[in-house]
């Protein structure tokens, strides 16, 4: 039905004005009372077994929304109407920018992908963090907030500004990311590199803390799946001398060979991130080589090319006690997270794990 609906609508229309065009209806439905109760009954997580314990947070699923759907914070009720237990906003930055120029997303069809080059458009850390705070929420729902740099501030004062958006947001999130991974800021992935994440780090965990003081508020960083193996490993030992809270694997690839790829030469040479199915194996494999390094010292989030649920299950089994996704909304529609959820508490209940929480990285241990 959905799939109807994206051939005939959504695939015609512009990428971008059809993403605004869905997130109108979404908002809209999550405002009619009777409407987002019975989505909500029928789409959200219900199932005993998927209740998962992460980050100190209690949620009813493991599956939520990934990152730059909802940057300013507009639709979570929505989000969480369909399905997501949770919902990463952002991401924000420091101050307020409009992002590239149009036009700066691509569909990849034939390979059930995205490029994007949004370039973190959003209203800034003071407009969401205020959008927050008066926010009445119809949903239970776990709020992360997805901080990065703003473009015009320079790299040298890349700190003040995560320390900006830190003080004003962290009040109101459930989970911090610090992102360093995006392809469409220059010179954020540099951030990724030992010697300046140490000290990013270490000033947001302190703002935050400074901030809030009535609870610890846990920290992640998220970081792109074109790092070496050994800046894989290097990002995982920082976190666990640091004592993060959580790492989340991957943000968009900026690599297009030996992917596979079939859709227009054109297409695949646009500037930007790939995300979706070809992104699959690699985040995958990312996940594996941190659970193999943090073990369970460190909660891992696994995004990047799941598009059902048997991806969410070996995500799972290969270390995530997370699973995100954004890509493949756009292709499978509003029941998706439903059936992510769905599929997964049918593995797990014929599976050797007792609970979610004892196949989480089972994969791993089985092989070492
Ligand atoms: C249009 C678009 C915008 C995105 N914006 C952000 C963002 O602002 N911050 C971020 O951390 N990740 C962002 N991402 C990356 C996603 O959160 C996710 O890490 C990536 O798309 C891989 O997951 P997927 O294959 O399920 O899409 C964006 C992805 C897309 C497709």
């Amino acid at each position: 039905m959905y799939k109807i609906f994206f051939n005939l609508v959504f695939r015609r229309m512009d990428p971008e004005a059809a993403h605004h065009l869905a997130f109108r209806w979404i908002r809209l439905a999550a405002r009619v009372p009777v409407l987002r109760t019975f989505l909500a009954a029928a789409l959200a997580p219900r199932h005993r077994e998927l209740r998962t314990e992460a980050l100190g947070l209690r949620m009813h699923g493991p599956f939520g929304l990934a990152a730059g759907f909802d940057k300013n914070a507009v639709a979570i009720d929505g989000m969480a109407m369909l399905g997501f237990d949770h919902v990463e906003i952002g991401t924000v930055t420091g101050q307020p920018q409009p992002g590239n120029p149009k036009k700066r997303l691509f569909r990849l069809v034939p390979d059930r992908a995205l490029i994007n080059r949004m370039g973190f458009n959003n209203e800034g850390s003071l407009a969401v963090a205020a959008r927050l705070a008066s926010r009445e929420a119809v949903f239970r729902t776990v709020v992360g907030v997805n901080i990065g740099k703003t473009k015009a501030v320079a790299e040298a004062d890349a700190v003040a500004d995560y320390v900006t958006s830190t003080e004003r947001l962290a009040p109101h999130a459930d989970y911090l990311v610090v992102n360093v991974s995006s392809p469409n800021t220059p010179g954020l992935r540099d951030l990724q590199a030992t010697e300046a994440l140490r000290p990013l780090l270490t000033a947001v965990r302190e703002a935050a803390d400074l901030t809030v003081t009535a609870r610890r508020v846990p920290l992640l960083v998220k970081i792109a799946p074109d790092l070496a193996d050994e800046d894989i490993d290097a990002v995982a030992d920082l976190a666990v001398e640091l004592g993060l809270d959580g790492i989340i694997a991957t943000n968009t690839t900026i690599a297009r060979e030996g992917l596979g790829l079939a859709s227009e030469p054109a297409l695949v040479q646009e500037t930007g991130g790939l995300s979706g199915a070809p992104l699959k194996e690699r985040s995958l494999e990312v996940l594996r080589r941190l659970y193999a390094r943090v073990g369970d010292r460190v909660t891992l989030v696994g995004v990047g090319g799941v598009e059902n649920a048997e991806d969410a299950w070996q995500r799972v089994l290969a270390g995530a006690t997370l699973v995100q996704g954004y890509s493949a909304f756009v292709y499978e529609g509003p029941f998706w997270a439903r059936s992510v959820h769905k599929g997964l508490a049918a593995r797990l209940r014929t599976s050797p794990y007792a609970t979610l929480a004892d196949a989480v990285g089972a994969d791993v241990r089985k092989a070492a």
